[in-house]
């Protein structure tokens, strides 16, 4: 054992410190500083319910956080965002605000945004092109009123250049670059309670987790998740018109660990070919909706099923050995038993 190396690793630990500094009217600034020597730092700069501002809010210049939230914004127009400190920002915080637009411009120049929070606003639509160049893991755009999610707003074809100009035959024609989608690296996006009809076009975005909680959407089409391959997590639950789920609809998410189908009381059935697709899913949430049972040819698709929790109360889970079983809805190879038992609420 290398114990300097451990005396190094405590030092470090040791020298986490937090300073306040002194900053705009009303926000809070702090630097967080990590490592030998303060090494690393992180600026992060708190600005809540400071009131409307339109003007961007000085921050310091390398600022890495900043929360604008419950400050009764509502337009985001292409300057707000802008000037000394903004270019820095890991992560900004614009939730419940009263935002109904955003501009194209906008965020363009948060170069190194990764998160971004605009939950509890008012936004019905997104321009095209508004997150375009950002390299955002991680968005929050649930509780608005989003009727359509298009990955156009990803694109940059606003900064259409031509690249060509083919001056044969006497005429004059330039040749343009083709609109450029780059391809978004979002991880975690979160749509919930916003007015989606359907389930939005994501492939090829290589999200590990999403949520359509609470959504208007009715019916869940055949492959709905098509290029999802990544996806771990899908919430689709307390959606108040879901009452069918086309067979296959979830065919391409071969490593989905959890969906939670809670609380759609509309939806009172599902065929097994429903699950077809799922062999990594291990949790599966129906509490609280119309169904009551799930099919014992379900349990062919989902090898890898821990529990499901069922109706009002009733979780299965696999067993390797017999007990006392209140509902055996299938039986896995050789002795795995699924078994469903009423949860005592009275815990
Ligand atoms: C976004 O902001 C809301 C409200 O302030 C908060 O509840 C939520 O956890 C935030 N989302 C993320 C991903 O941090
Ligand atoms: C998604 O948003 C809803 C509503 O704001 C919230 O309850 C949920 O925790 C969010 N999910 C994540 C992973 O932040």
């Amino acid at each position: 054992m290398d114990y300097s190396l451990v005396a190094i690793a405590l030092l470090v630990c040791a020298l986490h410190v937090t300073a306040t500094r002194s900053c705009y009217p009303g926000c809070r600034c702090e630097v967080e500083s990590f490592g030998l020597f303060d090494s690393f730092s992180l600026t992060k700069v708190d600005c809540s319910g400071v009131g409307p501002h339109f003007a961007p809010i000085p921050i310091p210049l390398d600022t890495s956080y900043l929360d604008l939230s419950s400050n009764a914004l509502e337009t985001i127009t292409d300057s707000m965002l802008m000037g000394p400190g903004y270019t820095t920002l890991v992560s900004l915080d614009l939730s419940k605000n009263h935002i109904a637009r955003v501009n194209s411009g906008s965020f363009s120049k948060l170069r190194y945004l990764e998160t971004l929070n605009l939950s509890h606003n008012y936004l019905d639509a997104l321009p095209d092109g508004c997150f375009s160049g950002l390299p955002l893991t991680d968005v929050d755009l649930s509780n608005n009123r989003l009727q359509e999610f298009r990955l156009d707003i990803f694109s940059s074809k606003g900064h259409r250049k031509p690249i060509t100009v083919d001056l044969s035959n006497n005429r004059l024609a330039l040749v343009f670059r083709d609109p450029h989608i780059s391809s978004p690296n979002i991880k975690s996006l979160n749509l919930s309670g916003n007015k989606l009809a359907s389930v939005p076009k994501l492939q090829n975005v290589p999200l590990r987790y999403l949520s359509l909680d609470g959504n208007p959407i009715s019916v869940i089409e055949e492959n709905s998740f098509l290029g999802l391959e990544d996806l771990s997590y899908l919430s689709l639950s307390g959606l108040p018109t879901l009452s069918v789920i086309k067979p296959n609809s979830f065919k391409s998410l071969p490593n989905l660990q959890g969906l939670d189908l809670s609380n759609n009381m509309e939806l009172k059935s599902l065929s097994s070919e429903v699950f077809s697709g799922l062999q990594s899913l291990q949790e599966l949430d129906l509490s609280n909706s119309g169904v009551i049972t799930v099919p014992d040819k379900a349990l062919k698709y989902l090898t890898n099923i821990r529990s499901i929790t069922l109706g009002q109360n009733v979780l299965c889970q696999k067993t390797v050995k017999h007990g006392q079983f209140h509902r055996p809805v299938g039986h896995f190879k050789n002795e795995e038993v699924i078994t469903c038992d009423f949860i005592s609420t009275s815990l």
